[in-house]
């Protein structure tokens, strides 16, 4: 049996911020009986402890974690999974971003699981972003755009997006492979990720779905048109929900 009593001890301002989004999603959204996504990254990990904390208060809830990582979070708090093969449909996601915009569009990937995150949250009746208020820019590019490739032949990607890049005005994009060439981090589907250093997005419904016409790309962390709105958590503790 593992051990079921993580605590809630936030270390920065930031932590708070998250630890309150992630609250005031549970209160407005989560019921009993549902089946949800549980995001990656450290917001949705405090999101998925709180929610640890209302499953032992007796909330009947279960999730599909986006991520190994998240799995092992949740098996710590004790809130019970599911397989993604074993449902059609979730209710809800709830997920953190690395950036989100305005209008909701999201940049993720930041921790390598944009492919599984964006799964889950298609599958989804609806996609609730969690943000400390940090993430909110007014416009998306300045944390450097993820996209999963698979390793085969990843410099001929690597330069298929150039010239996409090229192709919408972007002049040369630094493209990154993530830890580097001696040893580069695989993601939990075993690809690698390219980090595309674009600074500013001018037009990210129109780049988006040109990702997914290059063969060697899996995913890319553009999460346009799938948050439906948004909880922003701060410092002091509040948070509201933003639509
Ligand atoms: C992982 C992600 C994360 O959700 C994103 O990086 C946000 O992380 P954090 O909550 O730690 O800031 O996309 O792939």
């Amino acid at each position: 049996m593992r051990s079921k009593t993580p605590v809630l001890q936030p270390r920065t301002e930031q932590d708070k911020a998250k630890i309150a989004a992630g609250r005031k999603a549970i209160a407005t959204y989560l019921r009993n009986d549902m089946r949800i996504g549980l995001g990656s990254g450290t917001t949705s990990h405090w999101f998925v402890r709180a929610l640890g904390e209302e499953v032992r208060q007796g909330l009947r809830i279960a999730g599909v974690p986006t991520s190994n990582a998240t799995r092992e979070v949740a098996l710590e708090a004790g809130v019970p999974l599911l397989d993604l093969n074993d449902v059609t449909e979730l209710e809800i996601t709830l997920d953190g971003p690395d950036e989100v915009d305005r209008s909701g569009r999201m940049i993720k990937g930041g921790g390598a699981c944009l492919l599984w995150e964006k799964m889950v949250a298609r599958a989804s009746r609806r996609m609730v972003c969690i943000a400390d208020d940090s993430k909110i820019v007014e416009r998306l590019g300045r944390f450097p755009l993820p996209i999963e490739v698979i390793r085969f032949g990843w410099r001929n990607t690597a330069h298929q997006l150039q010239k996409l890049f090229s192709e919408f005005g972007y002049g040369a994009v630094p493209i990154v492979l993530r830890g580097g060439e001696e040893t580069p981090i695989l993601t939990d589907s075993a690809h690698y990720i390219l980090d595309c250093h674009l600074v500013a997005i001018g037009d990210p419904d129109r780049l988006a779905p040109r990702f997914n016409q290059i063969p060697g790309v899996v995913e890319h962390g553009l999460f346009v048109g799938i948050a439906a709105e948004m909880v922003v958590g701060h410092a002091d503790g509040s948070a509201e929900v933003v639509t």
